[in-house]
């Protein structure tokens, strides 16, 4: 299984912040915004993974990341010309992902929770997975519509309550992903919806749901507000727990992709007061 990060978009809801940086780049406290999923796609296991984003943001990241190698994983990069629509990363990951399945994560969630590890991919073996957890402004996601612990339908932030269990930025999918996106229509957005996508799968019975419950925590940091609050908190659990959040070389570390001795040459090379200081205290 590989995973591809979308991190494109015009992230016009930032702006300014978003006029000369990509969303994703931006601070969560100590880290830049990718390393949340990024950190979510190594602790499920994968170490192949496809980062998408803008023509003149991709460089960034390029240069943030690099080939993957600090984190023990191999990481591609492709351009999405315009935002098209999330289903679109499906499409331009095709030849990245070949007859690979696939998990795909928004660049801008971030998600704590232990339930998200390798046993998912492990158990996932065709059709679609999504990920739902409740939230207080369902209409601001794609909502499931659940009867009788049945999922009857998905709706792209619905005019009207129907439940408060919104799709999350992360999903499974198998093989057939890219053909199936090739069908859909442009929404009234004019944009290639993921919630079309998983309705697919859905009709076709094929759409397994996983709830994340209160002890799991979902942000997405695409408002001032979510920002600030996703930044605040990680720097409180940080502070208050001593553990460390959104840290790929942490997540590479516990799945065997990096040794004690990558992390040691790391730290070594790494600026004193950069949060590699608490990663040394938590591995050496
Ligand atoms: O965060 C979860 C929600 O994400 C889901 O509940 C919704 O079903 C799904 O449609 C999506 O809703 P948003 O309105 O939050 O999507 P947004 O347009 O903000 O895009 C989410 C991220 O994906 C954002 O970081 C930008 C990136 N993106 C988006 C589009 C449409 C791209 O890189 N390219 C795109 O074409």
């Amino acid at each position: 299984m590989k995973g591809i990060i979308l991190a494109g978009g015009s992230g016009t809801r930032l702006h300014p912040l978003t006029s000369v940086r990509s969303k994703q780049l931006l601070p969560i406290f100590d880290k830049p915004l990718i390393y949340h999923p990024l950190t979510t796609l190594i602790s499920l296991g994968l170490n192949d993974i496809l980062i998408i984003s803008n023509p003149n943001q991709i460089n960034d990241f390029k240069f943030l990341l690099g080939d993957g190698l600090n984190f023990g994983i191999n990481l591609s990069y492709e351009i999405q010309e315009r935002p098209n629509g999330i289903a679109e990363a499906l499409i331009i990951g095709e030849s990245f992902l070949g007859n690979d399945k696939c998990a795909l994560i928004l660049g801008d969630n971030i998600f704590i929770s232990d339930k998200l590890n390798s046993s998912q991919i492990t158990d996932f073996k065709s059709g679609a997975k999504i990920f739902t957890i409740a939230v207080n402004d369902p209409e601001r996601y794609g909502v499931v519509k659940i009867i009788e612990n049945k999922v009857m339908d998905i709706v792209e932030k619905p005019n009207e309550f129907i439940s408060n269990s919104a799709v999350t930025g992360l999903y499974f999918y198998d093989s057939e992903v890219s053909s199936i996106c090739k069908t859909l229509s442009p929404s009234e957005r004019n944009e290639l919806e993921i919630t079309d996508l998983n309705k697919v799968y859905l009709k076709n019975e094929s759409l397994e749901v996983f709830q994340l419950e209160d002890n799991d925590v979902w942000m997405d940091a695409g408002t001032f507000g979510s920002l600030l609050d996703a930044g605040n908190y990680i720097s409180a659990l940080q502070k208050r727990a001593g553990r460390l959040y959104g840290s790929p070389e942490l997540a590479a570390y516990n799945q065997g992709f990096l040794t004690k001795k990558h992390i040691k040459d790391l730290i070594k090379n790494s600026p004193k007061n950069s949060y590699y200081c608490l990663l040394e205290k938590i591995i050496i």
